[in-house]
Formats: structure tokens, C-alpha cells, sequence
């Protein structure tokens, strides 16, 4: 036998040996996993940090497909790992099927509302500036309660900043896309734009941590792009927000790119990192950016919040799982769930189950399916099979929904001489291309979000809270019910206190 027939055997060997089928595989496996449950216990005791990750339009089929990408169907992702886990019910107080501001609000706020409303109740129909600003439609925050608690608060993004999920933390608008001055339609004057609300109102002056992109919400700028936002007032929100530290006595740092934000100091108790004009790059473009990646931000936000005693809430939005989606490129959406799961783990490595509530979900779905049958091991971007009708393969990812790219269909003569629509066939495109679009079945402007339910998993105190189908808003209630257990912040009236009050009057 020649050497490269030795290698190849080997090869042969060792690809089937990880595909194992016998008996003793599946019982081992499963052992293990019992073993592991058995372990399971309750930390009833005190989320003093609340670290919340939510993979916008990471439904439960993006997760499969990123666990078999990184490591076959039997691998576990590092939030998979995680003792506690249930299901959350996404839709709004108007829709099905949700956008990312009242999933978010519905989070971060504890309240369904309406679809494209960031931080205000159902009672702000799209658009009502004036109903915005009524006091009793607007909702406060796990941020803002955490500041109240004299805990220390912060979000990263791959968005701008001023986004529709990190939007609902800090801002009340009546419309998502009112993210700068130059979307502010008339007739909305007396309504303040988010950026402005982020930089200039409570709480957002007070978050300790802000990253992402968005510079141009921040800026001077214009852009001809309707999809990106600019500020056409002369305002410099940037140099306002170091302007307020400063008047404040407070330590602060500003960053632009990697760099600077690998070489701040930790002493500062705030930070802005605004890294792109719009949205940061995906994370396979990064290496030709000098944009952070989402591990780099969670790590330098960690080491800013965790100063303060009486701890910290983060949110961190993996954002460009959803663009990708959008945009029909499923390899890039999980490439980017896989790159959020980086950033679980540099979490994990930096903080304690003891202490620190981690929670790992998503806002809403996208269409995604994964389709029968293909073999086990193979690439998941690869060809399922081919369908029995007009003989044409089909791939084992698709989307119900898409935008032009995605709609591989055209119209043929058959021998008969009847006019058919067609499928093209994928085997002509190399499907596990980053930028290959996966076909979709109804043609839309763009890849449509799904209504289906997203799975949440949770470590650390009261992570058990999360155990069966919630509803999306329940996620709020539960984290301010685990932040109560804090020795340091009473978000709830003490039941001592209420039991002194209940004493003295009875005496
Ligand atoms: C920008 O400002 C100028 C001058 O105030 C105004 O004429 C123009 O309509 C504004 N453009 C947008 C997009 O708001
Ligand atoms: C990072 O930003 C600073 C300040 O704007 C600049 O001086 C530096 O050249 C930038 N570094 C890189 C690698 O772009
Ligand atoms: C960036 O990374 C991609 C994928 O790993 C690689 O193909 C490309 O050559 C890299 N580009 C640069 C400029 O390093
Ligand atoms: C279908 O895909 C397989 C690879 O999975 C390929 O070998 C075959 O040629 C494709 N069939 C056609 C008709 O393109
Ligand atoms: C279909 O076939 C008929 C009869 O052969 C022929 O007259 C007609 O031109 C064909 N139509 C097309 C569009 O090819
Ligand atoms: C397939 O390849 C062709 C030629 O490069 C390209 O125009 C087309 O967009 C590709 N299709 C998909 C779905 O990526």
C-alpha cells in the first residue's frame, strides 16, 4: 500500500468513526446527558449582574443549522450546555408575526406593543408623536431599573446604536426608523429623534456602556442611502456625550475602532465605541475593517461594568444574524450565530454562575427550514436530494419568504410545448459560497421574519425561572424578580418592610 493509500484509508476510517451508529455511541451519549441532568440545581440566590444576549432572528432552526456548521449534529453549542431553558411566545400586541422594536420592548420592558413602536405601550399607534410623549404610555426598562438599583448598565451591538433593539433600553418613539433628525417626518417637532434621546435624556446619559455603530445618527452627515440614517442638523451627539461626562466630573473614554478599544483604560466608568457609519460588517468581512468583533466589545464592556458593586446589566445584540437573514445569505446569518456564541463563551470566562444571570435568546425568527433528507455529516449548506417531480436538487436550507435574489424560479417552454415555472438548479452555484441565496418560496422586497417561538437558555440565580412557553414579555418580569433577590436593591417592596408596615398598624 502506497502512503497516500494509508492516509486515505485513515482518512476513510476516522470520517466514519465519527459517524458512529452502534448501540453503545447512542446509550453513551445519552448517559451523559443524564448524568448532567441529575446535576441540575437551583440557585435560588442573587443575580447581582444580568448579562442578556438576544440573537436578532435567531429562531430555533438557526440554531440547529449553527450547531451542525460548527460541529456536526451531535455538537453543543456553548448556551446549549446551559442547565435552564424554555420557549418564548414572540408575538405583539398588533401582530403575529413581530419586528425587532416590540420584541425588544416586550424584553427589555416587560409589555407587548405595537409592531415598529420602540419603548411605549400599545396605546402609541406607528407613527403618534404626540401620544409618544404621554408619561403613563412610556415604559422603563431593565437599564433604566438597574441604574435605579445603583447597579452599573450598558449595551453592545453590531447595529447602530440607535437601532430597533437596543433602542427600547433607552428611547420612547413612535416609529423605529425616527433614529436621527433627518427621519423625523413634520409634524413630529415636539418628538425627539433617538440619538438625541440617547445622548441627552435619562437613562441613556447615564449608561455606562454604549458600542456599536451608527456615527452617522451621531454626526453631521447625508447620505442618499434610504436605509441609513443621517443628522442633518449640525448637531455632534459625540462630542455632547463627552461634553456631559466631563461637565459631570465623570471618567470617560471614547473609541472608533479595535484598536483604541483594545487600550482603554477599565477605569473609566463610561464608554461610547461607535465603530461604523451605519451597521458594523459581518463578522467574515471584519478582517478587512478595523471594527472590533462582538467578543472584542462584550469583553472590553465586561471589564468597564463589573467595577461597580453592586453589579451590572448588560444587553448584547448579535444584530447581523438577522441582516444576513434578510438578505437571504443563510451561511452568513450563521456564521454570525456562531461569532455571538463566542462572545457566550468570553462571558462565561469572565463571570460566575454564582452570581451573574446569563441568558441567551433571540426576538424573533426568520424563515429558515431545514429540508429532507440529507445524509448525516454532510455540509449543511450542501444539496438535500433531488425532488421527484421535476428532477431538479434542491438544497437542505430555504426560506418560505425572500427577497429578488432568492426567487430561483423562471419560466420555461416544456417538450409539450405548455409554459412551466421552474426551479433553477442549485447544483450550478457553488451552495456553500458565503453570499449564496438560498431559494425562497413567496417573492417579497426582502426575507420576511417568522412568527415561530425562540428558545431562551439561562445560567446562573433564578435561571430556573425560565422552564416552559413564556411569553416574550415574561422575560423581563422574571430578570427584575431575579435582580430582587439582590441584598444591594429592593426593586420590590421588602416583604419585612411590607410585614414592620402590616405590625405597626395592627398595634
Ligand atoms: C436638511 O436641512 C436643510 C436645511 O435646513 C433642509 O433644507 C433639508 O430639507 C434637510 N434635509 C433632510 C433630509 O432633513
Ligand atoms: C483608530 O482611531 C484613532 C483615532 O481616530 C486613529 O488615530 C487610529 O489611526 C485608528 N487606528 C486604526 C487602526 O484605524
Ligand atoms: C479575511 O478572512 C477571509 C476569510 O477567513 C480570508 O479569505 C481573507 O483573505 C481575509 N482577508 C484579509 C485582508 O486578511
Ligand atoms: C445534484 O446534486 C448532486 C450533489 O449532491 C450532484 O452530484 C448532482 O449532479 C446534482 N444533480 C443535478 C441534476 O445537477
Ligand atoms: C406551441 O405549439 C403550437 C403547435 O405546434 C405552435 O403553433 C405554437 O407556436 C407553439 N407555441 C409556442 C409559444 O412555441
Ligand atoms: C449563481 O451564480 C450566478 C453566476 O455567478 C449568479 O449570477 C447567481 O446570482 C448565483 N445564484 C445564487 C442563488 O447565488
Amino acid at each position: 500500500m502506497s502512503s497516500v493509500s494509508v492516509v486515505l484509508t485513515v482518512l476513510f476510517l476516522s470520517t466514519t468513526w465519527s459517524l458512529r451508529t452502534d448501540q453503545q455511541f447512542w446509550k453513551d451519549l445519552a448517559k451523559k446527558e443524564l448524568e448532567e441532568a441529575k446535576q441540575i440545581k437551583w440557585n435560588v440566590g442573587t443575580a447581582e449582574n444580568v448579562i442578556l444576549f438576544v440573537g436578532d432572528g435567531m429562531g430555533p432552526n438557526t440554531v440547529t443549522a449553527t450547531r451542525i456548521y460548527k460541529g456536526g449534529e451531535s455538537y453543543r453549542l456553548a448556551f446549549e450546555k446551559f442547565p435552564h431553558m424554555g420557549l418564548l411566545k414572540t408575538y405583539s400586541a398588533n401582530r403575529m408575526v413581530p419586528d425587532s422594536a416590540c420584541s425588544a420592548t416586550a424584553l427589555f420592558s416587560g409589555v407587548k406593543t405595537n409592531k415598529d413602536t420602540i419603548g411605549v405601550d400599545a396605546s402609541v399607534k406607528r407613527g403618534d408623536c404626540a401620544a409618544s410623549l404621554l408619561p403613563e404610555a412610556r415604559l422603563e426598562s431593565l437599564a433604566s431599573q438597574a441604574l435605579k438599583a445603583g447597579k452599573s448598565s450598558g449595551f453592545v451591538t453590531t447595529m447602530r446604536v440607535t437601532h430597533a433593539t437596543p433602542g427600547p433600553l433607552y428611547a420612547h418613539s413612535a416609529d423605529r426608523n425616527w433614529e436621527c433628525d433627518a427621519k423625523m417626518p413634520t409634524g413630529t417637532e415636539q418628538c425627539k429623534d433617538i440619538a438625541r434621546q440617547l445622548i441627552e435624556d435619562e437613562p441613556g446619559k447615564n449608561l455606562n456602556v454604549i458600542l456599536g455603530g451608527g456615527r452617522n445618527s451621531l454626526m453631521p452627515s447625508l447620505s442618499s442611502n434610504p436605509w441609513v440614517c443621517s443628522r442633518n442638523d449640525s448637531r455632534n451627539l459625540i462630542e455632547d456625550y463627552k461634553r456631559d461626562k466631563s461637565s459631570r466630573g465623570l471618567r470617560y473614554a471614547v473609541v472608533s475602532n479595535k484598536t483604541e478599544l483594545g487600550s482603554i483604560d477599565p477605569d473609566n466608568d463610561y464608554l461610547l465605541g461607535i465603530f461604523a457609519a451605519s451597521h458594523l460588517s459581518y463578522e467574515y468581512q471584519r478582517n478587512q475593517t478595523d471594527m472590533p468583533s462582538l467578543s472584542d466589545m462584550v469583553e472590553a464592556a465586561i471589564k468597564v461594568l463589573r467595577k461597580n458593586e453592586k453589579g451590572f446589566f448588560l444587553m448584547v445584540e448579535g444584530g447581523n444574524i438577522d441582516m444576513a437573514h434578510h438578505r437571504g445569505w443563510a451561511k452568513v446569518a450563521i456564521d454570525e450565530a456562531a461569532a455571538m456564541e463566542d462572545a457566550v463563551k468570553v462571558v462565561m470566562a469572565m463571570t460566575s454562575e454564582e452570581d451573574t444571570l446569563l441568558i441567551v435568546t433571540s426576538d424573533h425568527t426568520h424563515t429558515l427550514s431545514i429540508n429532507g433528507y440529507p445524509d448525516r455529516g454532510s455540509n449543511v449548506f450542501g444539496i438535500a436530494e433531488s425532488s421527484p417531480y421535476d428532477g431538479i436538487n434542491y438544497t437542505t436550507l430555504s426560506y418560505s419568504t425572500g427577497g429578488p435574489n432568492s426567487f430561483q424560479y423562471y419560466v420555461a417552454k416544456d417538450e409539450n410545448n405548455e409554459t412551466t415555472v421552474r426551479r433553477r438548479d442549485p447544483s450550478l452555484n457553488d451552495t456553500t459560497d458565503m453570499l449564496y441565496n438560498q431559494v425562497a418560496g413567496i417573492r417579497l422586497v426582502e426575507n420576511s421574519h417568522g412568527g415561530g417561538d425562540v428558545a431562551i437558555y439561562a445560567r446562573g440565580p433564578h435561571a430556573h425561572l425560565f422552564h416552559n412557553v413564556h411569553e416574550q414579555h415574561y422575560v423581563y418580569h422574571a430578570v427584575m424578580y431575579a435582580m430582587a433577590y439582590s441584598s444591594g436593591c429592593n426593586l420590590f417592596p421588602s416583604f419585612t418592610l411590607l410585614t414592620i408596615v402590616i405590625l405597626i398598624n395592627t398595634l
